[in-house]
């Protein structure tokens, strides 16, 4: 099978993974790819400016480049179909440009909702669940003009949005996610700088993580008008594992253990009890320079807090917390110490992180938590092509194989797990990173748009077959 200019070769995998009995999964398990519009779609002249546009140009990603092609998608789409369908993937999650959608507040972009029209249809046509995300961190420019998440008009905006996206798409989707990670879209964007709108708000970020909270609690609200479609979000989150001064577990203190808590509560807690039990935790007045209750109005909490379907979770590694007297938010991430294998992004891969979080999701939440999706996971890699020019990725193939086998765990101890979407099926703009962190299952040459798929692809391919036989 050719894929633009690339050739699949039929190579064996040859990762420790390789000859593995395949995870034990139950049967119905979903397995799934996921990716994002910014990341991959290109056609930057066929939608709205958003934040990440002006923050590219404005020189913020390590590279220098911007996301004006990336992957070329909207141009390619039926050669990605092609690729899920050949990987057998019962699930696809994408993201929706909310500028490619209104690019401004009075249109509704007829050929941007019919590039997501056609690529609904043909996943379907191909026995792939669409699961689309509304915004992916892709704010359109005028919204941040006028104040972006700092502002409650952009809650009811993105209703309004969502109510369009519905109107068009709303007979079709198998799952809404109404947000990506408002956690990090609040840290790095709002906070550190590093992500757009690349802004510093502190010591008045409250506003931004209760705006976005209040837009998917209208949203959901917006959706269920249309019809019946599970609605979830995707958080990130973090296993919060104190480290003492060496960044090591081992070395924790009573305060470092203290200060895991705080994070627990700041990026994962902050952004799932107002949705599960209808409340900030404690912690939630650390970040405003106010109290929470001159922001919060009448009637929000019950609106964040109607139920949803399903709980998306990302995952990519444990936080290490140490206590800190200087940090603003009174905790430190300084990453985790020891001799873990890490990722080309440096991250520690611990696999049973994800097993201790599920768990530890289930222990807070109990009868409260609706069933998981596991909405990211994966690993940037240094993949070079060996002499026969493929990609022999061992080490994302193994990075896969032991996180599915800890989601198999967490099944087993009781957590409600329903599918695994791999991020991500492309290599693609990652970023503040640009193009130089590959994620893909499938190599990406952004000279030329060809598509390759990487022995991950196979091995993929092959376990979903495996699982399909039972
Ligand atoms: C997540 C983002 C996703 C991708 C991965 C590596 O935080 O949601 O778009 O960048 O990290």
């Amino acid at each position: 099978m050719r894929f633009g200019d690339g050739v699949v070769v039929s190579e064996p995998a040859v990762s420790t993974a390789a000859g593995k009995p395949t995870p034990a999964l139950p049967p119905g398990f979903t397995f799934g790819v996921a990716t994002s519009a910014h990341q991959i779609e290109g056609a930057c002249d066929e939608r709205g400016v958003s934040v990440w546009d002006t923050f590219a140009r404005a020189g913020g990603i390590a590279d220098g480049t911007t996301g004006d092609v990336a992957c070329d998608h909207c141009h390619r789409m039926a050669e990605d179909v092609a690729l899920l369908a050949d990987l057998g993937v019962g699930a696809y999650r994408f993201s929706i440009a909310w500028p490619r959608v209104q690019p401004s507040r009075s249109t509704l972009n007829l050929a941007g909702c019919s590039f997501y029209d056609r690529l609904v249809d043909e996943l379907l046509a191909n026995d792939i669940a669409p699961l689309a995300t509304l915004f992916h961190w892709d704010l359109p420019q005028d919204l941040q003009d006028a104040g972006g998440w700092m502002r409650r008009e952009t809650a009811a905006r993105f209703a309004d949005y969502a109510d369009a996206v519905a109107s068009v798409l709303g007979d079709r989707v198998q799952q809404w996610i109404t947000l990506n990670e408002p956690s990090v879209h609040t840290e790095l964007g709002h906070m550190a700088g590093i992500h757009a709108p690349g802004v510093n708000v502190l010591p008045n970020l409250f506003p931004v993580v209760h705006h976005q909270m209040l837009a998917h609690g209208l949203a959901v609200a917006a959706l269920r008008a249309h019809g019946n479609v599970p609605i979830s979000i995707a958080n990130s989150y973090g296993t919060p594992w104190p480290v003492g001064p060496d960044l090591t577990p081992g070395t924790a203190s009573d305060a470092d253990r203290a200060a895991a808590l705080t994070y627990d509560a700041i990026h994962n807690r902050m952004y799932t009890d107002p949705i599960l039990l209808g409340r900030y935790p404690d912690e939630a007045e650390y970040l405003t320079s106010g109290t929470i209750g001159d922001i919060i109005l009448e009637g929000d909490m019950s609106t964040i807090s109607t139920p949803i379907d399903a709980l998306g979770v990302n995952y990519y590694n444990p936080t290490g917390v140490a206590a800190s007297e200087t940090e603003p938010l009174r905790y430190a991430t300084p990453g985790i110490g020891g001799e873990w294998p890490r990722t080309a992004f440096d991250w520690p891969v611990i696999p049973d992180g994800l097993r201790e979080m599920l768990v530890l999701l289930k222990d807070q939440y109990g009868d409260r938590l609706p069933p998981i999706w596991i909405t990211e996971n994966g690993c940037a890699a240094d993949d070079q092509p060996g002499e026969d020019g493929t990609i022999r990725d061992d080490v994302r193939i193994d990075y896969l194989d032991q996180h599915l086998r800890a989601v198999a765990a967490a099944i087993d101890a009781g957590v409600d797990v329903r599918g695994y979407c791999v991020w991500s099926l492309l290599d693609n703009w990652e970023w503040a990173e640009g193009f130089s962190k590959r994620f893909g299952l499938v190599q990406v040459d952004f000279e030329t748009q060809a598509r390759v798929p990487k022995a991950s692809y196979r091995w993929y391919r092959e376990l979903i077959s495996a699982a399909k036989r039972g």
